[in-house]
Protein backbone atom coordinates (compact mmCIF):
# COMPACT_ATOMS: atom_id res chain seq x y z
CA UNK A 1 0.00 0.00 0.00
CA UNK A 2 1.51 3.35 -0.75
CA UNK A 3 1.15 6.23 1.55
CA UNK A 4 0.93 9.72 0.23
CA UNK A 5 0.33 13.05 1.26
CA UNK A 6 -2.25 15.62 -0.13
CA UNK A 7 -1.13 18.86 -0.29
CA UNK A 8 -3.79 20.90 -1.40
CA UNK A 9 -6.70 21.33 1.06
CA UNK A 10 -9.63 21.52 -0.81
CA UNK A 11 -12.50 23.36 0.14
CA UNK A 12 -15.07 20.25 0.40
CA UNK A 13 -13.51 17.32 2.14
CA UNK A 14 -13.18 14.39 0.22
CA UNK A 15 -12.45 11.02 2.91
CA UNK A 16 -13.22 8.77 -0.41
CA UNK A 17 -11.68 9.12 -4.20
CA UNK A 18 -11.44 6.95 -6.80
CA UNK A 19 -8.10 7.97 -8.80
CA UNK A 20 -8.83 6.02 -11.99
CA UNK A 21 -6.73 3.23 -10.75
CA UNK A 22 -6.32 3.25 -6.75
CA UNK A 23 -9.61 3.38 -4.12
CA UNK A 24 -7.89 6.93 -2.44
CA UNK A 25 -9.08 6.74 1.25
CA UNK A 26 -8.28 9.93 3.84
CA UNK A 27 -6.86 8.50 7.44
CA UNK A 28 -9.54 9.81 9.47
CA UNK A 29 -7.47 8.21 12.34
CA UNK A 30 -4.56 10.96 11.94
CA UNK A 31 -7.06 14.07 11.45
CA UNK A 32 -6.76 16.97 11.89
CA UNK A 33 -3.21 16.59 12.69
CA UNK A 34 -2.30 14.95 9.22
CA UNK A 35 -4.05 14.68 6.10
CA UNK A 36 -2.79 11.62 4.85
CA UNK A 37 -4.63 9.82 1.86
CA UNK A 38 -3.71 6.11 1.74
CA UNK A 39 -4.21 4.06 -1.93
CA UNK A 40 -6.26 0.98 -1.68
CA UNK A 41 -5.44 -1.59 -3.95
CA UNK A 42 -7.40 -4.55 -3.39
CA UNK A 43 -10.63 -5.61 -1.40
CA UNK A 44 -8.84 -7.24 1.77
CA UNK A 45 -6.96 -3.52 2.71
CA UNK A 46 -10.25 -2.28 2.61
CA UNK A 47 -12.30 -4.47 4.67
CA UNK A 48 -9.49 -3.78 7.12
CA UNK A 49 -9.43 0.31 6.80
CA UNK A 50 -13.24 -0.39 7.54
CA UNK A 51 -12.44 -2.12 11.02
CA UNK A 52 -9.53 -0.19 11.97
CA UNK A 53 -11.96 3.01 11.39
CA UNK A 54 -9.39 4.23 8.81
CA UNK A 55 -12.99 5.17 7.26
CA UNK A 56 -15.94 5.64 9.35
CA UNK A 57 -19.34 6.97 8.87
CA UNK A 58 -21.97 4.57 7.94
CA UNK A 59 -22.09 5.75 4.56
CA UNK A 60 -18.45 5.97 3.96
CA UNK A 61 -18.27 2.73 4.85
CA UNK A 62 -20.84 1.47 2.49
CA UNK A 63 -19.19 3.17 -0.37
CA UNK A 64 -15.51 2.13 0.07
CA UNK A 65 -17.21 -1.72 0.86
CA UNK A 66 -18.71 -1.29 -3.22
CA UNK A 67 -15.09 0.05 -4.60
CA UNK A 68 -13.62 -2.72 -2.54
CA UNK A 69 -15.85 -5.26 -4.78
CA UNK A 70 -14.90 -3.54 -8.13
CA UNK A 71 -11.16 -3.66 -7.10
CA UNK A 72 -11.50 -7.44 -6.48
CA UNK A 73 -13.35 -8.05 -9.95
CA UNK A 74 -10.89 -5.78 -11.76
CA UNK A 75 -7.80 -8.21 -10.04
CA UNK A 76 -9.51 -11.32 -10.80
CA UNK A 77 -10.25 -9.87 -14.07
CA UNK A 78 -11.70 -12.90 -16.17
CA UNK A 79 -14.47 -15.55 -14.78
CA UNK A 80 -17.01 -18.05 -15.53
CA UNK A 81 -18.88 -17.81 -12.45
CA UNK A 82 -18.48 -14.22 -11.05
CA UNK A 83 -20.75 -15.04 -8.02
CA UNK A 84 -18.00 -17.55 -6.75
CA UNK A 85 -14.83 -15.63 -7.31
CA UNK A 86 -15.93 -12.79 -5.70
CA UNK A 87 -17.76 -14.84 -2.49
CA UNK A 88 -14.84 -14.69 -0.24
CA UNK A 89 -14.72 -10.45 -1.06
CA UNK A 90 -17.77 -10.12 -0.28
CA UNK A 91 -18.44 -12.05 2.89
CA UNK A 92 -14.74 -9.97 4.18
CA UNK A 93 -16.44 -6.88 3.37
CA UNK A 94 -19.51 -7.97 5.15
CA UNK A 95 -18.04 -8.64 8.01
CA UNK A 96 -15.48 -5.66 8.68
CA UNK A 97 -18.01 -3.48 10.81
CA UNK A 98 -21.69 -4.75 9.97
CA UNK A 99 -23.28 -2.26 12.44
CA UNK A 100 -23.14 0.75 10.16
CA UNK A 101 -25.91 -0.94 7.91
CA UNK A 102 -25.16 1.16 5.07
CA UNK A 103 -22.37 -1.45 4.25
CA UNK A 104 -24.75 -4.21 3.91
CA UNK A 105 -26.52 -2.11 1.88
CA UNK A 106 -24.06 -1.15 -0.96
CA UNK A 107 -23.21 -4.50 -1.05
CA UNK A 108 -26.73 -6.16 -1.82
CA UNK A 109 -26.79 -3.05 -4.59
CA UNK A 110 -23.63 -4.42 -5.92
CA UNK A 111 -24.81 -7.87 -5.72
CA UNK A 112 -27.58 -7.08 -7.50
CA UNK A 113 -25.72 -5.58 -10.53
CA UNK A 114 -23.89 -8.21 -10.89
CA UNK A 115 -26.46 -10.97 -10.84
CA UNK A 116 -28.06 -8.69 -13.61
CA UNK A 117 -24.39 -8.45 -15.67
CA UNK A 118 -23.84 -12.33 -16.16
CA UNK A 119 -22.59 -13.08 -19.38
CA UNK A 120 -21.82 -9.67 -20.01
CA UNK A 121 -17.92 -8.53 -21.59
CA UNK A 122 -16.88 -6.18 -18.78
CA UNK A 123 -17.87 -7.14 -15.29
CA UNK A 124 -15.14 -5.18 -13.81
CA UNK A 125 -15.92 -2.12 -16.08
CA UNK A 126 -19.27 -2.46 -14.61
CA UNK A 127 -18.93 -3.17 -11.47
CA UNK A 128 -17.10 -0.26 -11.04
CA UNK A 129 -19.27 1.93 -12.57
CA UNK A 130 -22.09 0.35 -10.76
CA UNK A 131 -19.37 1.90 -7.36
CA UNK A 132 -18.87 5.28 -8.62
CA UNK A 133 -22.83 5.67 -8.92
CA UNK A 134 -23.41 4.76 -5.26
CA UNK A 135 -20.80 7.05 -4.99
CA UNK A 136 -22.37 9.83 -6.61
CA UNK A 137 -25.76 9.01 -5.53
CA UNK A 138 -24.72 9.79 -1.92
CA UNK A 139 -23.59 12.88 -2.51
CA UNK A 140 -26.62 14.26 -4.16
CA UNK A 141 -28.85 12.63 -1.53
CA UNK A 142 -26.95 14.64 0.62
CA UNK A 143 -27.28 17.85 -0.72
CA UNK A 144 -31.04 17.33 -0.84
CA UNK A 145 -31.34 16.58 3.05
CA UNK A 146 -29.32 19.37 3.45
CA UNK A 147 -32.26 21.50 1.63
CA UNK A 148 -35.06 19.27 3.15
CA UNK A 149 -33.44 19.90 7.56
CA UNK A 150 -32.42 23.59 6.68
CA UNK A 151 -35.92 24.61 5.36
CA UNK A 152 -37.34 23.35 8.74
CA UNK A 153 -34.78 24.90 10.56
CA UNK A 154 -35.84 27.46 9.29
CA UNK A 155 -39.55 27.18 9.61
CA UNK A 156 -39.20 26.62 13.26
CA UNK A 157 -36.85 30.21 13.47
CA UNK A 158 -35.28 32.39 10.73
CA UNK A 159 -33.18 34.34 12.64
CA UNK A 160 -29.65 32.38 13.42
CA UNK A 161 -29.79 29.29 16.01
CA UNK A 162 -27.30 27.61 18.43
CA UNK A 163 -27.38 24.08 17.29
CA UNK A 164 -25.74 20.84 19.01
CA UNK A 165 -24.11 18.11 16.82
CA UNK A 166 -22.65 14.74 18.04
CA UNK A 167 -19.93 12.78 16.36
CA UNK A 168 -19.26 13.37 13.35
CA UNK A 169 -21.85 13.23 10.45
CA UNK A 170 -20.13 15.38 7.78
CA UNK A 171 -18.47 14.57 4.68
CA UNK A 172 -15.75 12.59 6.04
CA UNK A 173 -18.55 9.99 6.77
CA UNK A 174 -19.85 10.02 3.64
CA UNK A 175 -19.49 10.42 0.04
CA UNK A 176 -19.22 14.15 0.59
CA UNK A 177 -21.12 16.94 1.81
CA UNK A 178 -22.59 15.34 5.13
CA UNK A 179 -25.93 14.62 6.49
CA UNK A 180 -25.91 16.10 9.95
CA UNK A 181 -23.52 18.87 8.73
CA UNK A 182 -24.87 18.64 5.14
CA UNK A 183 -28.00 20.83 6.87
CA UNK A 184 -25.67 22.46 9.24
CA UNK A 185 -23.51 23.66 5.99
CA UNK A 186 -26.90 24.42 4.33
CA UNK A 187 -28.45 26.36 7.52
CA UNK A 188 -25.46 28.58 7.66
CA UNK A 189 -25.84 29.46 4.22
CA UNK A 190 -28.79 30.51 4.38
CA UNK A 191 -28.12 33.01 7.35
CA UNK A 192 -29.69 30.64 9.97
CA UNK A 193 -26.94 29.56 11.80
CA UNK A 194 -25.07 31.66 15.18
CA UNK A 195 -23.46 29.09 16.71
CA UNK A 196 -22.84 24.77 15.94
CA UNK A 197 -22.10 23.41 19.78
CA UNK A 198 -19.88 20.22 18.88
CA UNK A 199 -19.39 17.56 21.32
CA UNK A 200 -16.01 16.16 21.29
CA UNK A 201 -17.74 12.37 21.03
CA UNK A 202 -15.54 10.09 23.53
CA UNK A 203 -14.17 7.97 23.01
CA UNK A 204 -13.17 7.96 18.93
CA UNK A 205 -13.08 12.09 19.47
CA UNK A 206 -15.20 12.29 15.95
CA UNK A 207 -16.57 15.68 17.37
CA UNK A 208 -13.00 17.38 18.46
CA UNK A 209 -11.15 15.94 15.69
CA UNK A 210 -13.44 15.90 12.93
CA UNK A 211 -16.41 17.84 13.11
CA UNK A 212 -14.87 20.60 14.28
CA UNK A 213 -12.04 20.27 11.32
CA UNK A 214 -14.82 20.40 9.11
CA UNK A 215 -16.59 23.21 10.30
CA UNK A 216 -13.54 25.52 10.39
CA UNK A 217 -12.40 24.79 7.28
CA UNK A 218 -15.61 26.27 6.31
CA UNK A 219 -15.65 28.83 8.60
CA UNK A 220 -19.02 28.28 9.92
CA UNK A 221 -18.97 29.21 13.74
CA UNK A 222 -18.73 26.64 16.28
CA UNK A 223 -17.81 25.59 20.14
CA UNK A 224 -16.11 22.38 21.01
CA UNK A 225 -17.86 21.15 24.40
CA UNK A 226 -17.17 17.96 26.59
CA UNK A 227 -19.77 15.29 26.04
CA UNK A 228 -21.25 16.08 29.84
CA UNK A 229 -21.39 20.04 29.36
CA UNK A 230 -24.50 19.27 27.21
CA UNK A 231 -27.00 19.08 29.70
CA UNK A 232 -25.73 22.20 31.18
CA UNK A 233 -25.36 23.82 27.66
CA UNK A 234 -29.58 22.92 27.20
CA UNK A 235 -30.09 24.45 29.85
CA UNK A 236 -28.57 27.96 29.95
CA UNK A 237 -28.10 28.75 26.20
CA UNK A 238 -30.94 29.20 23.55
CA UNK A 239 -30.41 25.79 21.60
CA UNK A 240 -33.36 25.31 19.21
CA UNK A 241 -31.94 21.96 17.70
CA UNK A 242 -29.98 18.72 18.33
CA UNK A 243 -29.01 17.42 14.38
CA UNK A 244 -27.20 14.02 14.18
CA UNK A 245 -26.74 10.86 11.88
CA UNK A 246 -27.34 7.83 12.04
CA UNK A 247 -25.82 4.08 11.52
CA UNK A 248 -29.13 2.12 10.81
CA UNK A 249 -32.52 3.30 11.14
CA UNK A 250 -35.12 0.78 12.54
CA UNK A 251 -38.45 -0.02 10.86
CA UNK A 252 -40.47 1.75 13.68
CA UNK A 253 -37.92 4.88 13.84
CA UNK A 254 -36.21 3.90 16.20
CA UNK A 255 -32.53 5.33 15.52
CA UNK A 256 -28.81 3.79 16.36
CA UNK A 257 -25.62 5.85 16.48
CA UNK A 258 -22.99 6.52 17.53
CA UNK A 259 -22.67 6.12 21.76
CA UNK A 260 -24.12 9.42 23.21
CA UNK A 261 -26.83 10.41 20.49
CA UNK A 262 -29.69 8.54 23.47
CA UNK A 263 -28.86 10.56 26.25
CA UNK A 264 -28.88 13.56 24.01
CA UNK A 265 -32.36 13.09 23.02
CA UNK A 266 -33.35 12.62 26.17
CA UNK A 267 -31.98 15.55 27.30
CA UNK A 268 -33.48 17.52 24.16
CA UNK A 269 -36.68 16.45 24.97
CA UNK A 270 -36.59 17.76 28.66
CA UNK A 271 -35.18 20.92 27.96
CA UNK A 272 -37.79 21.83 24.96
CA UNK A 273 -35.14 21.59 21.89
CA UNK A 274 -36.02 19.44 18.80
CA UNK A 275 -34.50 16.33 18.10
CA UNK A 276 -33.53 16.04 13.91
CA UNK A 277 -31.59 13.02 12.69
CA UNK A 278 -30.66 12.61 8.96
CA UNK A 279 -30.00 9.69 7.29
CA UNK A 280 -30.08 8.60 3.43
CA UNK A 281 -32.69 6.06 2.58
CA UNK A 282 -29.76 3.84 2.53
CA UNK A 283 -29.24 3.79 6.51
CA UNK A 284 -33.10 2.75 7.01
CA UNK A 285 -33.79 -0.85 7.62
CA UNK A 286 -36.98 -1.95 7.15
CA UNK A 287 -35.97 -5.70 8.41
CA UNK A 288 -35.37 -4.38 11.49
CA UNK A 289 -38.44 -4.54 13.49
CA UNK A 290 -37.01 -2.15 16.64
CA UNK A 291 -33.68 -0.69 17.70
CA UNK A 292 -33.31 -3.20 20.52
CA UNK A 293 -33.18 -6.17 18.34
CA UNK A 294 -30.14 -4.71 16.73
CA UNK A 295 -26.69 -6.01 18.10
CA UNK A 296 -24.83 -3.18 19.59
CA UNK A 297 -21.41 -2.37 18.74
CA UNK A 298 -18.43 -2.96 21.23
CA UNK A 299 -14.99 -2.02 20.42
CA UNK A 300 -11.73 -2.36 22.05
CA UNK A 301 -11.63 -1.22 25.72
CA UNK A 302 -8.16 0.08 25.27
CA UNK A 303 -9.80 3.45 23.23
CA UNK A 304 -11.37 4.47 26.88
CA UNK A 305 -8.00 4.23 28.59
CA UNK A 306 -5.70 6.71 26.37
CA UNK A 307 -5.61 10.03 28.16
CA UNK A 308 -3.39 11.75 26.10
CA UNK A 309 -0.04 10.33 25.77
CA UNK A 310 -0.82 8.49 28.92
CA UNK A 311 -2.75 5.06 29.38
CA UNK A 312 -4.64 4.67 32.50
CA UNK A 313 -5.00 0.89 34.47
CA UNK A 314 -8.16 1.57 36.06
CA UNK A 315 -7.95 -1.31 37.78
CA UNK A 316 -11.33 -2.40 37.12
CA UNK A 317 -12.18 -3.90 33.51
CA UNK A 318 -13.52 -1.02 31.13
CA UNK A 319 -16.34 -1.37 28.98
CA UNK A 320 -16.88 0.29 25.21
CA UNK A 321 -20.47 0.09 23.55
CA UNK A 322 -20.02 2.62 20.82
CA UNK A 323 -23.51 2.45 19.77
CA UNK A 324 -27.07 3.25 21.39
CA UNK A 325 -30.88 3.31 20.03
CA UNK A 326 -32.60 6.32 20.20
CA UNK A 327 -36.68 5.22 20.93
CA UNK A 328 -38.61 6.86 17.94
CA UNK A 329 -40.76 8.84 20.13
CA UNK A 330 -37.67 10.77 21.29
CA UNK A 331 -37.04 12.27 17.68
CA UNK A 332 -39.19 15.00 16.30
CA UNK A 333 -37.74 14.92 12.26
CA UNK A 334 -35.76 11.92 10.26
CA UNK A 335 -34.56 13.75 6.94
CA UNK A 336 -34.44 11.62 4.44
CA UNK A 337 -33.37 12.38 0.53
CA UNK A 338 -37.05 10.69 -0.22
CA UNK A 339 -38.56 13.03 2.23
CA UNK A 340 -39.45 14.14 5.69
CA UNK A 341 -41.00 12.04 8.92
CA UNK A 342 -42.23 14.12 11.34
CA UNK A 343 -42.76 11.93 14.72
CA UNK A 344 -41.93 8.47 13.05
CA UNK A 345 -43.56 5.22 13.88
CA UNK A 346 -44.22 2.27 11.57
CA UNK A 347 -46.58 3.27 9.51
CA UNK A 348 -44.69 6.83 8.40
CA UNK A 349 -41.62 4.72 7.62
CA UNK A 350 -43.45 2.34 5.34
CA UNK A 351 -44.68 5.26 3.59
CA UNK A 352 -41.52 6.98 3.05
CA UNK A 353 -40.09 3.28 1.90
CA UNK A 354 -42.79 2.75 -0.40
CA UNK A 355 -42.28 6.53 -2.20
CA UNK A 356 -45.98 6.84 -1.21
CA UNK A 357 -44.19 9.96 1.24
CA UNK A 358 -44.72 13.57 0.29
CA UNK A 359 -43.18 16.67 1.98
O1 LIG B 1 -18.18 4.97 14.85
P1 LIG B 1 -18.35 5.98 13.77
O2 LIG B 1 -17.41 7.12 13.83
O3 LIG B 1 -18.36 5.31 12.39
O4 LIG B 1 -19.79 6.54 14.07
C1 LIG B 1 -20.41 7.28 13.09
C2 LIG B 1 -21.62 7.97 13.54
O5 LIG B 1 -22.23 7.70 14.54
C3 LIG B 1 -22.16 8.94 12.59
O6 LIG B 1 -22.77 9.97 13.25
C4 LIG B 1 -23.12 8.14 11.74
O7 LIG B 1 -22.44 7.07 11.07
C5 LIG B 1 -23.71 8.94 10.71
S1 LIG B 1 -22.59 9.16 9.43
C6 LIG B 1 -23.32 10.16 8.29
Amino acid sequence: MQHQKQSVVEASVKAIEWSGMVLRLLDQRLLPGEEVYVDHENAQQVAKAIRDMLVRGAPAIGIAAAYGIALAARRIGHSDDWESALANDFAELESARPAAINLAWALRMMRDRLQRLLGHADVPGQLLAAAISIHESDIESNRTMGKLGMQLIRKHQKAPQNIMTHCNAGALATGGYGTALGVIRAAHAAGLVDTVYINETRPGLQGSRLTAWELAQEQIPALLHVDSAAAHLMKTLAITWVVVGADRVAANGDVINRIGTYALAVLAMHHGLRFMVVAPSSTIDMSLEVGEDAAVEERDAEELLLAGSQRIDPGVPAFNPVFDVTPADLIDVIVTEKGIVERPDGTKMADLMSHKHLH
